[in-house]
């Protein structure tokens, strides 16, 4: 059985790209139909913005000295715990100014974490989650279809930096679908959808070798 953990960035009520991770559980569950769904909306979780000593708290080993510390380390412990408990990750992520969501980044304020989720060794940094497949799903407005002579496009701050951070903990099997032109028109936005499903098939199709029991 597959634990998929979907973690929706985007602020919207109604959002793409939380649409196209359904599309992809929907495609993945063809595959592997004992596989369960964790959804953690972030527009609904009450993210505080850190104050200092929320941020000493949750980056040190002293322990909560205030009320507000005890609720941002438990809510890290508690996203912590769901990243850890998942067999594979399903991130629903808009493109916003060039990256990530602010949601999604202070996300990442909780779960970058030391002695959790990255140690320090006398050879740097270490990450200390698990691998385990995460898909990212960017839907962006614009057109970042990199060109021939790069492999990204020169305005995509997000997919490098997603890389990144994720490996930085120990995640480094990223697969990123995205879905270009979502506000460029009916046309590119279809054009751009049926290029993300095209994806969505192709990564479910390898993932399923790996993940899914046999028959
Ligand atoms: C605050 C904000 C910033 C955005 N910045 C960008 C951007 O830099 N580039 C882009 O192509 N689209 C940008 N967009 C458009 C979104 O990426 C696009 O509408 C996407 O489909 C939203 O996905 P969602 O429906 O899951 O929220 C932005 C939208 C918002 C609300």
């Amino acid at each position: 059985m597959t634990n998929i953990y979907v973690l929706e960035t985007s602020p919207r009520d109604t959002s793409l790209s939380a649409e196209l991770a359904q599309t992809f559980i929907a495609a993945f569950q063809e595959t592997d139909k004992s596989a369960t769904v964790t959804t953690r909306r972030l527009r609904d979780t009450a993210l505080l913005s850190l104050e200092e000593g929320d941020i000493s708290a949750l980056r040190t080993q002293d322990g909560a000295t205030t009320a507000q510390q005890e609720q941002a380390i438990a809510l890290s412990d508690e996203l912590i715990t769901e990243l850890e408990a998942a067999d594979m990750v399903v991130i629903a992520a808009p493109f916003h100014n060039f990256t990530m969501t602010a949601l999604m980044r202070q996300w990442l304020d909780y779960v970058v974490r030391p002695g959790k989720s990255f140690g320090y060794s006398a050879d740097g940094p270490k990450g200390l989650l698990q691998d385990k497949p995460v898909i990212i799903l960017s839907t962006r407005g614009g057109n970042y279809r990199p060109s021939a002579q790069d492999s990204l496009h020169p305005a995509d701050f997000q997919t490098g930096y997603l890389r990144h951070i994720f490996g930085f903990m120990g995640l480094r099997s990223l697969s990123f679908i995205a879905a270009n032109g979502m506000d460029m028109g009916p046309e590119a936005r279809e054009a751009g959808l049926t290029e993300a499903k095209a994806e969505i098939d192709a990564v479910v199709s390898t993932l399923s070798h790996h993940l899914a029991p046999a028959a």
